[in-house]
């Protein structure tokens, strides 16, 4: 039977899935859930720097190939959000992988200070949600310089490993990881919804979402996913994890040959519900035994052959 473990910047996953920021992610509860369908880490939704409302419903739609969604980054205040995620930490067994946002780099700086008084194993800068005012969100991960000072704060005020999530918007992304690599970040996530998008209801006439325009996510993103890891791959020396459509075995083998050494799961807890993890992890190593595998790292990397 093939093995599924794989590591993150020196942190153990019992298997490459991890529970993607924003879904499932604000109570320990609700973490824990993912961790017992078989999750090899979980990330927390973005814990903010004040308590935030997000947009108004409807936030989510579903579209043929995809999700959009526009939630607007809502989270409670970082008070409770750090207790939650202190409280996470001590009930999982599996590592936690903290995600914040902030809207300059001293408020990203202070908040990764405070979050890591509780431990996380990884911390994850969210520099990319398409949903937000231009202050934050995408419109730091869309500019390289912005993307480098905000890496290089949070790295002068933690010593947990960093991970940073870049959002596929952009014209080139190898120079927005070139810049975050060299500011200090430990590995990147990639990615973040394209987009946004929109839908429209033919029979009101009207846009479906609140926000109107939102993020897609899911298989539609799964090939934009797979150039972006597989471009990093040659850019970077750091760890890669592979977000961006993945449903099945077969696709997250396929990320692995990219080049990511784990992937984040999200939209196919819609689709497949929380088992998802395990399921993902029994197709992977049949796919695994069937080819020859017998480590991750065997096919991590593959496809640059
Ligand atoms: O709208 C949202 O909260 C999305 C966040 C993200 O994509 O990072």
């Amino acid at each position: 039977m093939a093995e599924l473990l794989t590591e993150i910047c020196g942190t153990k996953l019992r298997n490459p899935t991890i529970l993607a920021a924003g879904i499932l992610g604000v109570t320990s509860a609700t973490l824990e859930r993912a961790a017992n369908s078989g999750a090899g880490a979980v990330t927390t939704k973005s814990i903010g720097p004040i308590r935030r409302e997000g947009h108004p419903n409807p936030v989510v739609v579903e579209t043929p190939c995809g999700l959009l969604n526009a939630v607007g980054l809502s989270c409670p205040s970082p008070e409770e959000s750090i207790e939650e995620l202190k409280k996470t930490i001590k009930e999982l067994d599996i590592p936690v992988i903290a995600s914040f946002y902030a809207h300059s780099e001293l408020e990203f700086g202070n908040l990764a200070e405070r979050i890591s008084g509780v431990k996380p194993h990884l911390l994850e800068a969210n520099i990319s949600c398409p949903n937000v005012e231009n202050d934050f969100g995408m419109a730091i991960g869309t500019d390289a310089e912005a993307s480098s000072r905000i890496t290089a704060e949070i790295k002068s005020m933690t010593d947990i490993p960093l991970i940073v999530k870049l959002t596929p918007n952009v014209t080139d992304i190898r120079e927005i990881a070139r810049a975050v690599e060299d500011a200090g970040a430990d590995a990147i996530a990639v990615i973040n919804t394209y987009g946004p998008g929109m839908a429209i209801n033919a029979e009101t006439g009207r846009p479906v979402l609140s926000n109107m325009f939102g993020g897609l996510s899911g298989p539609a993103i799964k090939p934009i996913a797979l150039r972006c890891v597989y471009e990093l791959y040659d850019e970077v020396g750091i760890p890669l994890i592979g977000i961006g459509g993945i449903q099945t075995g077969k696709d997250m083998a396929e990320m692995l040959m990219a080049g990511a050494s784990a992937c984040g799961i999200g939209t196919a807890i819609m689709n497949r519900g929380v088992e998802v993890f395990s399921e993902i992890c029994r197709e992977l190593e049949e796919f695994m035994d069937e080819h020859g595998y017998s480590r991750v790292r065997d096919i991590v990397g593959l496809a640059h052959r």
